[in-house]
């Protein structure tokens, strides 16, 4: 398509060729601007989604807007990361069909807006199981089924929890242990050539999907306005920025040794 993607790189278009990437969530919001950020890199992905019909959609939509001449390409797989052989599937499908992995972005989560002392223990457990435990297995799988032996990257991407996390508490719990956990992999993992870093958007990034799990308090996204300095939402593609520096930045460091 002449428009081609939506979102564009500061870095040269085609960098990423002949790269491979799973991005899980990649369906909506951020992960699918970040989707269509290794896209336009050139970058052959792999998105991932719980839900079929969203992932499915957004390849369809994706693969549409690649220009004819560019060598990227974009597939989609059903995955519940919180599921071991979902997870095992889709980094086996993955390396199956493009034979190899060089970069993992762990960006599906979930959460919803509740104040601490009336969050169950089921939702609780939810929000952990997605966006820790979830975040892990998929760690753990790239290691074994391709970095342990090949390095590769991988970015995880959290939440602005440092200074707490109001009426996020579940999700801010887990998204700091994710941070710590991506310190841990960092230095468990250096030796085998995996380089591994976290990003973490404000909650001033306004997807519909988000504004969707929010609906009950629909304008908390609104209502925020006033206190962020540039008076405006951020947007899924401003991400990118950060997410492509980081990414850059991880891929060319001991990048010399593959
Ligand atoms: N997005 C939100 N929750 C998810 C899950 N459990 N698996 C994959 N993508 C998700």
């Amino acid at each position: 398509a002449a428009g081609g993607l939506r979102v564009r790189s500061a870095f040269r278009k085609g960098l990423f060729t002949d790269k491979v990437a799973i991005v899980t969530g990649g369906g909506t919001g951020i992960g699918k601007a970040i989707a269509q950020e290794l896209l336009y890199l050139g970058c052959k992905v792999m998105i991932a989604s719980r839900s079929e019909e969203k992932v499915r959609t957004a390849a369809e939509e994706m693969s549409s807007l690649i220009p004819t001449d560019s060598p990227a390409q974009v597939k989609a797989l059903q995955c519940n990361i919180r599921k071991e052989e979902d997870v095992k599937n889709l980094f086996s499908t993955t390396i199956g069909e493009f034979g190899k992995l060089d970069f993992l972005v762990n960006n599906a989560g979930g959460q919803f807006p509740s104040p601490a002392a009336q969050i169950s223990l089921k939702g609780w457990n939810a929000v952990v199981d997605t966006n820790l435990n979830g975040t892990f297995l998929c760690c753990r799988e790239a290691y074994h089924s391709w970095m342990a032996e090949n390095g590769g990257v991988i970015v995880n991407i959290i939440a602005d929890m440092w200074k707490g996390f109001p009426m996020m508490s579940h999700t801010g719990a887990a998204r700091a242990a994710v941070d710590n956990l991506t310190k841990s992999l960092a230095l468990e993992w250096a030796a085998n050539g995996i380089r591994i870093n976290s990003v973490a958007p404000g909650s001033s990034i306004y997807s519909d999907t988000a504004a969707r799990n929010y609906s009950a308090t629909e304008n908390v996204f609104l209502r925020e306005v006033p206190n962020i300095p540039a008076k405006r939402l951020g947007k899924p593609e401003e991400v990118c920025c950060g997410f492509a520096i980081i990414l850059i930045t991880l891929f060319s460091t001991g990048n010399h040794l593959f």
